[in-house]
């Protein structure tokens, strides 16, 4: 009773402090001229704010077009981590994609704090180490080569004992792992029957299946899995541990940027945080040149300097735009699709393209002003699609379909994940275990004339997992395993410009 009063009250504390800085409507803001306006609040934006805010002399305003995660159990438990409602989403598609029959595919981002972290599968994957030095190599810059990156993925990571406490020994290699990090990342809580199954095969066809401890290495190759020989029990769904995918899970719950990075900072009196603000542009101050008109074709960028941002907290209801300026930095951290769209807004980009959308001026859209000809803004993107194959299993197989089809056997196992933080609602509805899997060369010649776009030969064009029901998720009847493929070395790039 003492216990529950106690804690009643530190939560009250923490909801008001909390609300000192997490502010809904702009009008609330205080008054107060900030040294960085961060413009996304997610999985960047979020570590930008809790770093910039360390030094207490900086005033630090973060804007998220989203909401809040605070209090959202669904983004918290893994279990849903593939069924997070659209409210949280950006709701983004492709355009029609000609090498797939004209469809349409969507292109999930988190529209919440945390962004993409808030809402995305949690399995975690550092790459492989010529991931890193491609990077290093094609940025010019060493600063990103897989040994100096080691000291940031170490202050990064935070890892944490799984939910149910597992011995991990032998399950994991703690040499490359750092204990003492921001962000919480642990193995599987839970295990399933299927997953020794998936282990069996993997160790009959052994080759690129062979046993690979630890696929945040460096060296990725293999599948994540060791097949100690138990009995194959599935009565039972608590059988097996082996070493499995690594996940950015603080034991049962979701670590995204924004409950590791930015909760913890909400307490400084030095970072504001504004939600629901959509940004629509940047904008310069005069040019240094004091020219007064600030549209060319000659703009350069050592005379350009943006510091203010144009928001609005009602943007269907087309709201007042309001206007914010930083004393030192405006640092854009949109996404993929976000950042380019305010640049693009902005004038910031293709002017072939920017002067092709004068199309759509009209007396109410004044339209947009070309103000730096930047040709790679909203080109280039490059992303691991993803597709599913499912099976149809035996009926009398345990697998986690039932849990979605059936919402008595889901209230149950929510309680445990509520009261204690253990059962199957902790382990993520992506895979425990994945495999990094190359093609084998005559697909590389078949089909790709024989260049290899992976960034070296010890680094997987592929990822796969297998998943203990149907993915993502279940229909109303049936028992499913998945296998899960998401090409990690695509040679295709996408652009925002249509
Ligand atoms: C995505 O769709 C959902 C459901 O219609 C909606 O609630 C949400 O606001 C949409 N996201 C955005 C960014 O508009
Ligand atoms: C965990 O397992 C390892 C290897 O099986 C064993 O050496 C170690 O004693 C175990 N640790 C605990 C705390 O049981
Ligand atoms: C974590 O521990 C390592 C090794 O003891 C130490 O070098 C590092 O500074 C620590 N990092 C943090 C963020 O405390
Ligand atoms: C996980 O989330 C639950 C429900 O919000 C909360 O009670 C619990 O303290 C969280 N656990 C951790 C380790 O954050
Ligand atoms: C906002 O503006 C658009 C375009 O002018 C118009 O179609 C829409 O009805 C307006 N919405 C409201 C709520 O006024
Ligand atoms: C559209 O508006 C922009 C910005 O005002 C202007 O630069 C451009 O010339 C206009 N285009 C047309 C076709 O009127
Ligand atoms: C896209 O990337 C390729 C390869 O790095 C580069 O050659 C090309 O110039 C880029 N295109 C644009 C528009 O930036
Ligand atoms: C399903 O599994 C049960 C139990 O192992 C077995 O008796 C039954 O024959 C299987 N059914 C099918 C269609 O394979
Ligand atoms: C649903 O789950 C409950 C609780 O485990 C169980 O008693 C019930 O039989 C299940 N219903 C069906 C249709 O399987």
């Amino acid at each position: 009773m003492l216990f529950g009063l106690i804690s009643f009250l530190l939560l009250c504390a923490q909801l008001s402090l909390n609300n000192a800085v997490l502010f809904e409507r702009v009008l609330d803001l205080p008054v107060i001229d900030y040294d960085f306006i961060i413009v996304g609040g997610g999985t960047a934006g979020c570590v930008l704010a809790s770093r910039l805010s360390e030094d207490p002399s900086f005033n630090v305003l973060l804007l998220e077009a989203g909401g809040t995660n605070a209090g959202q159990v669904k983004l918290e438990i893994p279990f849903l981590s593939f069924s997070v409602p659209s409210e949280y989403k950006w709701n983004w598609t492709t355009t029609p994609q000609e090498g797939l029959d004209g469809r349409l595919l969507s292109f999930p981002q988190g529209f919440v704090l945390g962004g993409s972290s808030s809402d995305n599968g949690m399995a975690y994957n550092r790459g492989s180490k010529g991931d890193w030095n491609r990077y290093a190599q094609m940025t010019g810059d060493p600063g990103w080569s897989w040994d100096n990156i080691q000291p940031y993925i170490a202050r990064n990571e935070r890892f944490t004992p799984p939910a149910d406490g597992h011995n991990t020994s032998n399950q994991f290699d703690p040499s490359v792992h750092s204990l003492n990090g921001t962000n919480s990342v642990s193995l599987p809580g839970f295990s399933w029957p299927v997953q020794e199954v998936a282990l069996l095969a993997a160790q009959q066809l052994g080759g690129p299946f062979s046993f690979n401890l630890d696929y945040n290495s460096g060296s990725s190759l293999g599948f994540t899995a060791h097949f100690e020989s138990r009995r194959l029990d599935i009565d039972s769904a608590h059988i097996y541990r082996a070493g499995w995918t690594q996940f950015t899970i603080n034991g049962a719950n979701r670590s995204s940027s924004t409950v590791s990075y930015l909760q913890p900072a909400l307490t400084r009196p030095n970072l504001h945080v504004l939600i629901n603000a959509r940004v629509s542009r940047v904008l310069p101050i005069r040019t240094l040149d004091s020219s007064k008109n600030i549209i060319g074709q000659d703009q350069s960028v050592s005379n350009l300097v943006i510091k203010t941002v144009e928001f609005s907290q009602d943007p269907d209801q087309n709201g007042t735009s309001i206007h914010l300026t930083a004393k030192k930095e405006v640092i854009l951290s949109s996404g993929a699709i976000g950042s380019p769209q305010i640049l693009l807004n902005s004038g910031i980009g293709d002017f072939t393209y920017l002067s092709s959308l004068s199309r759509f001026n009209s007396s109410k859209h004044e339209g947009i002003k070309p103000l730096l000809n930047l040709l790679s803004v909203g080109q280039n993107l490059s992303t691991h699609p993803f597709a599913y194959l499912p099976f149809f299993v035996n009926s009398s197989f345990p697998t986690a379909d039932e849990i979605e089809q059936n919402s008595t056997l889901f209230n149950e196992f929510f309680q445990e994940w509520s009261d204690t933080g253990t059962g199957p609602l902790v382990l993520p509805a992506g895979s425990p275990q994945i495999g990094n899997i190359r093609f084998d060369q005559d697909v590389l010649e078949k089909e790709l004339s024989g260049i290899d776009p992976s960034s070296a030969p010890t680094s997987p064009h592929f990822f796969f997992g297998v998943q203990n029901g149907f993915f993502p998720t279940s229909p109303p009847t049936g028992k499913y395993v998945t296998f899960y493929i998401a090409l990690v070395s695509p040679t295709s790039r996408m652009s925002y410009l249509t």
